[in-house]
């Protein structure tokens, strides 16, 4: 990986960024700076994506965030778990909407109510993370931290397969099972990519 030379990319995108603020054609070139700044920006969400299992999945969430992300390493995985945890809140209401549905078998209701509440439970546990990142920069237990934040994403994860696992063996109708495997196995992939992206937070 070529990240160590990023914070450098970077430094120098900013100083002549600043360098040319200071000239008098400024907005011009400035503009054509920005513009490699952030190709800059999106180079590094590409190569810590790289580290994940879904590429793809990960800089098609992210690359929307470059010019916030920058080359924040911080910054990209507490982005990446904001996405993911909006991705549950989305995951979490289509359940919802699902057992509203006339017509369902007992065991759909069964399959329904219990991915509600693992649903449930992941949100909690990834706004626990989103906190915990959060404390991270300003704590003295900064590996404590890290590890609680890992098992907290873990959590997650775990409750997210639980949820679709229930399917093996079950009869349920396709509008059911396609709805709700597709959500959470999306947001299994987010989640996961979380995971691998805190491997790149040197605490
Ligand atoms: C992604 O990883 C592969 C193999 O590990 C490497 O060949 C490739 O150059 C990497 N791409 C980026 C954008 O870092
Ligand atoms: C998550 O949703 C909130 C509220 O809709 C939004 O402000 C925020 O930008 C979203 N985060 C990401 C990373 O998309
Ligand atoms: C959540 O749903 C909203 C509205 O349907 C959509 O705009 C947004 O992109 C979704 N967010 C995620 C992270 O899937």
């Amino acid at each position: 990986m070529s990240s160590p030379s990023f914070p450098l990319v970077f430094l120098f995108c900013f100083s002549i960024l600043l360098l040319l603020m200071s000239t008098s054609m400024q907005t011009v070139s400035a503009a054509t700076t920005n513009k490699a700044c952030l190709k800059t920006y999106k180079k590094f969400i590409k190569s810590a994506c790289n580290s994940t299992t879904y590429p793809k999945v990960c800089y098609k969430a992210l690359s929307p965030s470059a010019s916030s992300i920058k080359t924040d390493t911080d910054k990209l995985c507490s982005i990446a778990l904001s996405f993911t945890l909006n991705a549950t809140y989305n995951a979490s209401s289509s359940i919802d909407s699902l057992s509203k549905m006339k017509g369902l078998s007992p065991s759909e209701k069964q399959i329904i109510n219990d991915c509600a509440e693992t649903t449930g439970e992941a949100i909690y546990e990834l706004e626990n993370s989103l906190k915990a990142l959060a404390n991270l920069q300003g704590s003295d237990h900064k590996a404590d931290e890290m590890s609680n934040l890992k098992t907290w994403v873990s959590a997650a994860l775990t409750d997210e397969y639980t949820c679709t696992d229930e399917f093996d063996g079950q009869k349920v109708s396709k509008v059911v099972k396609n709805t709700i495997k597709k959500k959470v196995l999306n947001l299994a992939k987010l989640t996961s990519i979380c995971l691998a992206l805190f491997n790149l937070l040197e605490y």
